[in-house]
């Protein structure tokens, strides 16, 4: 899908601000382009931009365990929404479609309603496209647990509320699991 003027400025604000892991996040925008084409600006924009929290340290900056943590996972999303709502006010957006991305992105861990499973199913087609190395080696360092990387892979393919978009992420989470398996 072409990228608007705002899709292009949001692409620099993460490759500038979060070079650690921008590439899952213009991967997540891809997926979403593959898997929900023709989507509205906004969720486009709140896949694209879903965990820029990360970027920005502070002293409400959630930090995460290595668990599936329902708290952490909330405290992650709000945070975000509130950070890339902050922007698109800078940006001059309105008021109706910041709401829109901000509630897209309170709800970008468990999804809720149709355009929030596919900002939901895109982050989690994109982790386990992009981001199974990064975890491999957490888990070969000891930053976390190999039993809490292997429950980061399944729930990226278990979480996904569209059947047809599990059954993409199915072949992914096993090759990732048998990654995993082979440390
Ligand atoms: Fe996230
Ligand atoms: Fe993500």
């Amino acid at each position: 899908m072409p990228d608007t003027p705002l899709i292009q400025t949001a692409t620099r604000w993460v490759l500038e601000k979060y070079p650690q892991n921008s590439r899952h996040m213009t991967n997540s925008l891809e997926w979403v382009d593959r898997i929900g084409s023709g989507s509205a600006e906004a969720v486009r924009i709140a896949t694209l931009t879903h965990d820029m929290e990360r970027a920005f340290p502070g002293p409400d900056h959630p930090v995460w365990n290595g668990d599936e943590d329902y708290d952490y996972y909330v405290a992650h999303s709000n945070r975000s929404a509130r950070i890339v709502g902050e922007w698109l006010r800078e940006q001059n957006c309105a008021g109706d479609f910041v709401g829109a991305v901000e509630s897209l992105i309170r709800v970008h861990e468990f999804g809720g309603w149709p355009e929030a499973d596919l900002v939901q199913a895109a982050d989690s087609l994109s982790f386990l496209d992009v981001n199974v190395d990064l975890f491999l080696g957490y888990a070969k360092s000891g930053k976390f647990r190999v039993d809490q990387v292997r429950a980061k892979f399944i729930y990226s393919h278990d979480r996904i509320r569209l059947p047809e978009l599990q059954v993409i992420a199915k072949p992914m989470m096993d090759r990732a699991l048998d990654r995993l398996n082979a440390l």
